[in-house]
């Protein structure tokens, strides 16, 4: 009694071999089929599986994201451009965050699939210029467009009336550039500037065109009545001497028959 022997051992033995075994497939199994493999992924109630990539110098979106991914944190990274269906089957994401990356670029169908599910898109600190509408397409959520280097235009503009996002998202767009310079947008957010029109140029333009042809037309006219005119004041002149002749020969012809 009381002493362990060899038997007691080597039942022992197994039962702990057993053990790790299970532990050590349900590790595989979950590193396989449960997560990225470049990322960090954890799992609770109430916010469902949340994958963390945050600052691990990743120069392309991991494309063996979960299915049932909510969250993913893809923060201070290299990206530069997030491609067409990157995010493409993760129907239940609800946070995205690309913030702190070197993103110029956002092509068109970025974030296609998510429109239904995503509430929060964080694109702040990248290097994002050109605002391209078509990057957003169906997508409700609320954005955080601050610290990009937008650059406004009448492009912007003109996109920003079609955009799905919340509202309110768009005042992130703070211009650093502009086209035309002249007008004073910089350091402002444009979308609390009703009063700024940065299409006025090319409406302009557009008036000068329009005025130019309008020139144009009127000139062919005024060359053609004053063509005409003339073709017919010669003509005219013809005839009104034929005519001025008539009288006197049939006043002639007149008194030969009286
Ligand atoms: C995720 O993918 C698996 C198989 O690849 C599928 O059975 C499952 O229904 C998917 N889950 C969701 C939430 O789409
Ligand atoms: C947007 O991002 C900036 C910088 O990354 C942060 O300071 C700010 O709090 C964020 N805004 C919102 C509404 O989350």
């Amino acid at each position: 009694r009381g002493t362990v022997t060899p038997k007691d051992f080597l039942s022992l033995f197994i039962v702990g071999m057993k053990e790790i075994l299970v532990l050590m497939t349900f590790c595989f199994h979950h590193a396989a089929t449960s997560c990225s493999k470049s990322c960090y992924c954890s799992e609770n109630e109430s916010s469902g599986k949340t994958v963390r990539c945050s600052n691990l110098q990743l120069t392309e979106i991991p494309q063996d994201i979960p299915n049932d991914t909510r969250r993913i944190y893809l923060d201070f990274n290299l990206f530069t451009t997030v491609p067409s269906n990157a995010f493409v089957g993760l129907p239940h994401l609800v946070e995205l965050d690309l913030s702190h990356n070197e993103l110029s670029q956002l092509e068109p169908g970025a974030f296609r699939g998510l429109g239904s599910s995503l509430q929060f898109l964080d694109l702040s600190s990248n290097k994002l210029k050109n605002f391209n509408p078509e990057a957003f397409k169906g997508l409700r959520a609320r954005a955080n467009l601050t610290n990009n280097p937008w650059h406004c235009d009448c492009n912007l503009q003109m996109a920003l009336p079609r955009v799905d996002l919340e509202p309110a998202s768009l005042t992130g767009i703070v211009c650093q550039t502009s086209d035309p310079e002249e007008i004073k947008v910089q350091g402002l957010a444009f979308l609390l500037e009703p009063d700024i029109d940065l299409c006025v140029v090319m409406k302009r333009t557009t008036d000068v065109v329009m005025l130019v042809v309008m020139f144009g037309w009127f000139t062919m006219v005024i060359s053609y009545l004053v063509y005409y005119v003339r073709a017919n004041q010669e003509d005219a002149r013809r005839h009104l001497e034929y005519l001025k002749s008539l009288p006197s020969r049939q006043g002639k012809e007149t008194v030969l028959h009286f």
